[in-house]
């Protein structure tokens, strides 16, 4: 299948929400060689990766090129580091499988995230009060202005919360080709976030010494609260939580003192957006087969036929509502391709 092109193919079982759409073209990328000239075209191009994190409310006009590259390796550093370099097709949840397998610290609260490795650097990845930030080295792409290959240093990645130059100002200028992660042969637990800790508190394990024991906690966790997507099709959180500054913060908690808060960069506090959407008594309900996940409020599913303006309508009326109430304009999690036809 390899650098064969299709012409108007589905994109339905490349996206993890599963709506109805097609490419013009579309490509899987198992060689990195092949680049140059897969790029090599008139037509826009997207590059996917899982498709958990992308959602198709609309045909994408031009070729999709999904990212298989395959392998991992590892170099010890020194008595406490390694680095592990992952490429970029790799899953996700595989690779914190493999740095676990070898007792690694770094991306055990990161376990079960669904997507591919080089989705992790655009929107910076996190759960449970890590982020990829904390242990990334280096990503290495391709740069379509210069045509070459280059490693960027995490610090070169404009890395934030859900947020990143590639998704940002260099958005298409750089195919992720693979991740270089900095772990701890010897590492601490991060246990700050109030459900992780109380799920191990739970089983004995408040002060866990092996990264697998934070890992398993943190998987019974997303099992509970959040859909699997290879059963129930959704991309995870649809808005991001937002921040805002403190006064404004202190001015909606007064106002409603069960809302979830955490401190932010100086100035600024994050809100919970699905206790908010929660709040409004959205949970369950639906636009067509686009559905508020029962289990979170922030969490979108298909519950069957949801086609890109069910998502579309059941999101702008959330976030209307949410604006009305608490002021708040909600953003978009997940990278929504083909959304202007809707506006
Ligand atoms: N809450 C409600 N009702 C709901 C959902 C949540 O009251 O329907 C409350 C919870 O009780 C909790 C708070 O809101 O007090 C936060 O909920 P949760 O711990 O589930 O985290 P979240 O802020 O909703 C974020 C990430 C998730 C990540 C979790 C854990 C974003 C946009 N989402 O969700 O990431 O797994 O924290 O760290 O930051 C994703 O990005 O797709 C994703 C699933």
């Amino acid at each position: 299948m390899s650098n064969e092109i299709s012409i108007n193919a589905s994109l339905e079982p490349f996206s993890t929400f599963r709506l109805p759409a097609t490419a013009r073209e579309l490509v899987v990328l198992e060689d990195a060689a092949a680049l140059p000239g897969l790029l090599d075209t008139e037509l826009p191009v997207l590059l996917l990766g899982g498709g958990s994190n992308t959602l198709f409310i609309g045909d994408f006009p031009g070729r999709v090129i999904v990212n298989r590259l395959r392998g991992i390796d590892s170099e010890v550093i020194d008595r406490d580091r390694v680095l592990v370099t992952a490429a970029a097709g790799e899953d996700w949840h595989e690779l914190v499988r493999w740095t676990l397998d070898r007792g690694l610290w770094g991306i055990e609260n990161l376990a079960m995230i669904p997507g591919l490795v080089g989705a992790a650097p655009m929107q910076n990845i996190g759960a449970y009060g890590v982020e990829l930030a904390h242990c990334l080295e280096s990503v290495e792409v391709f740069d379509r202005h210069t045509g070459r290959i280059e490693r960027l240093a995490a610090s070169e990645c404009g890395l934030d919360y859900r947020h990143s130059r590639f998704k940002a100002e260099d958005a298409g200028r750089f195919v992720v080709l693979d991740i270089r992660l900095e772990l701890m042969m010897h590492g601490t637990p991060v246990l700050e976030y109030p459900s992780l800790l109380e799920e191990l508190e739970r089983h004995g394990h408040a002060q866990p010494d092996d990264p697998r024991t934070v890992a398993a906690a943190v998987m019974r966790v997303r099992k509970r609260k959040l859909p699997d997507p290879a059963v129930i099709p959704s991309a995870g959180s649809f808005f991001k939580n937002p921040v805002v500054d403190n006064a404004f913060a202190q001015h909606l908690i007064d106002r409603h003192p069960g809302l979830p808060n955490w401190p932010d960069k100086p100035g600024s506090t994050k809100l919970s957006a699905g206790w908010m959407i929660d709040h409004l008594g959205w949970r369950g309900k639906s636009v067509g087969g686009a559905r508020v996940f029962g289990r979170h409020a922030l969490v979108l599913i298909n519950a069957g036929g949801a086609t890109g303006s069910d998502v579309m309508k059941l999101a702008r009326e959330i976030k209307a509502g949410v604006q009305e109430a608490f002021g708040i304009e909600l953003e978009p999690e997940p990278v929504l391709i083909g959304n202007s036809l809707l506006h």
